[in-house]
C-alpha cells in the first residue's frame, strides 16, 4: 500500500479496530494484546517505522514490550525522552521534529518525528506508553492520535 508521506486519511482506523478486536477476543493477558497490537499498527501504514510499548515496571520506571522495527532502548526513566514526558504527563505527545525535542532520546537515527500515547487499564491505571517513530518528518496527526487513543481504550480499558 502505498501511502503518502504524512497523508493519514488511508489509514482507516475503524477498520484496524475492528481486526484487532477479533483478534484480541477474550485475550486478557497484558503481553499477548500488547505484542497483537503492534503487529497490526506496524504494518498498518508505511510512515510507521518503529512501533512498542514501554511498560511500567516500577516507580517512574518503562521497560521496553513487544515492539516492531530496529531496536528500542531498554529502559527509560519518567524524567527522560518523549516516552518519559507521555508518562509523566499522562498525556499524548505528538512531535513533528525529534530533533527540536529537548532530550529526545534516538533509539534509531533515522527517525524524524513521533508520537506516544499514555496507556490505561480498566481502573485508570497508567500501564505503559505507546510509541510510533517515523523516518519522515511531521508524520503523525491529530486523527492518528484520536484514532490510537480509541484503540488502546478498547483494548487495555474496557
Ligand atoms: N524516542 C523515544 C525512545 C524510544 S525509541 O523511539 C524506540 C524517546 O525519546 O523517549
Amino acid at each position: 500500500m502505498s501511502v503518502a508521506v504524512t497523508e493519514d486519511v488511508h489509514l482507516d482506523y475503524a477498520a484496524l479496530s475492528r481486526t484487532i478486536r477479533a483478534l484480541t477476543e477474550g485475550e486478557t493477558d497484558e503481553v499477548a494484546l500488547m505484542a497483537t497490537v503492534v503487529c497490526e499498527v506496524h504494518h498498518a501504514d508505511s510512515r510507521f517505522d518503529w512501533t512498542g510499548f514501554y511498560r511500567v515496571t516500577g516507580p517512574e520506571m518503562l521497560k521496553i514490550g513487544p515492539y516492531q522495527g530496529g531496536h528500542g532502548c531498554l529502559q527509560i526513566p519518567f524524567s527522560r525522552g518523549v516516552c518519559g514526558a507521555a508518562a509523566r504527563e499522562k498525556s499524548v505527545q505528538l512531535v513533528a521534529d525529534v530533533h527540536s525535542f529537548p532530550d529526545h532520546i534516538a533509539c534509531a537515527s533515522s527517525t524524524r518525528s513521533e508520537i506516544v500515547l499514555p496507556v490505561f487499564n480498566a481502573t485508570g491505571e497508567l500501564i505503559a506508553v505507546f510509541d510510533i517513530d517515523s523516518d519522515q518528518p511531521a508524520a503523525f496527526t491529530q486523527r492518528d492520535a484520536d484514532g490510537l487513543m480509541a484503540i488502546l481504550r478498547e483494548v487495555f480499558a474496557t
